[in-house]
């Protein structure tokens, strides 16, 4: 039976949010407003979200860097699972998707936990090491551009501190990455992405079929 991973049913997913999703007031409007919006389906889902927060909580993280902030439900759910004095920095180009981002935290109570940072990433994960803050982060959440990845990541890998946790989603890119006859850039660069990453051997690695497929890598 458990010969591999199952596959999901919409009964069966449904099964599986019925019992074990707690998803707090804020979140679930958040993500009905954001699933009307163009671009909706870009947000994590939930049960992602409370995993990201459970592994939060078993690493006892307190700064957590964020790359794609979106309309913030990733940010929102991370913050929830910080302490008081916990900080998410979370960039994003978009200055518009941020502020329904920022209106969420505020009726989420976490506002003070999350700082917003808007410009291209490459450039603030730049800022965020020429201001000292290389080995500074718990967990860093990737989910921007995917051109970009292996960037993010390797900026990610010098910002996370030794014992940290980078989180990389949609690695499975909605199953595009099996398909050979696939070659558009995003697809073509998450297929790369995934090689650079298991070839990276200053990680312990897992790649989670859970979303779009979430690959965890822990810096050794
Ligand atoms: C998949 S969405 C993030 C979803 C978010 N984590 C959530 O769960 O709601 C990707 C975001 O990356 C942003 N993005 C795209 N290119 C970027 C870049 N070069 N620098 C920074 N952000 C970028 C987009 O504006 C978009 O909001």
């Amino acid at each position: 039976m458990s010969r591999k991973t199952l596959p999901l049913t919409e009964q069966l997913y449904q099964y599986l949010l019925s019992n074990s999703l707690r998803e707090s007031a804020v979140l679930q409007h958040l993500r009905q407003e954001t699933m009307g919006l163009r671009g909706g389906e870009m947000q994590i889902s939930p049960e992602q979200g409370q995993f990201m927060a459970l592994l939060l909580k078993l690493m006892q993280a307190q700064k957590v860097l964020e790359i794609g902030t979106f309309t913030g439900y990733s940010s929102l759910v991370m913050a929830e699972a910080l302490p008081q004095y916990g900080k998410v920095i979370t960039c994003d180009v978009d200055a518009q998707s941020t502020a329904i981002a920022k209106q969420f935290w505020q009726q989420g109570g976490v506002e003070h936990k999350i700082e917003s940072r808007i410009g291209p990433a490459v450039e603030t994960l730049d800022e965020l090491i020429e201001e000292g803050y290389t080995g500074h982060f718990d967990f860093a959440f990737i989910d921007a551009d995917k051109r970009n990845y292996i960037e993010y990541y390797e900026k990610a890998y010098r910002l996370v501190r030794k014992n940290g946790l980078i989180a990389i989603d949609n690695v499975l890119w909605d199953g595009k990455v099996i398909d050979e006859n696939n070659t558009d850039k995003a697809t073509v660069a998450i297929r790369e992405f995934n090689k650079h990453v298991k070839a990276d051997m200053r990680v312990d690695l897992s790649l989670i079929p859970i979303g779009d497929g979430l690959t965890l890598a822990y810096k050794r």
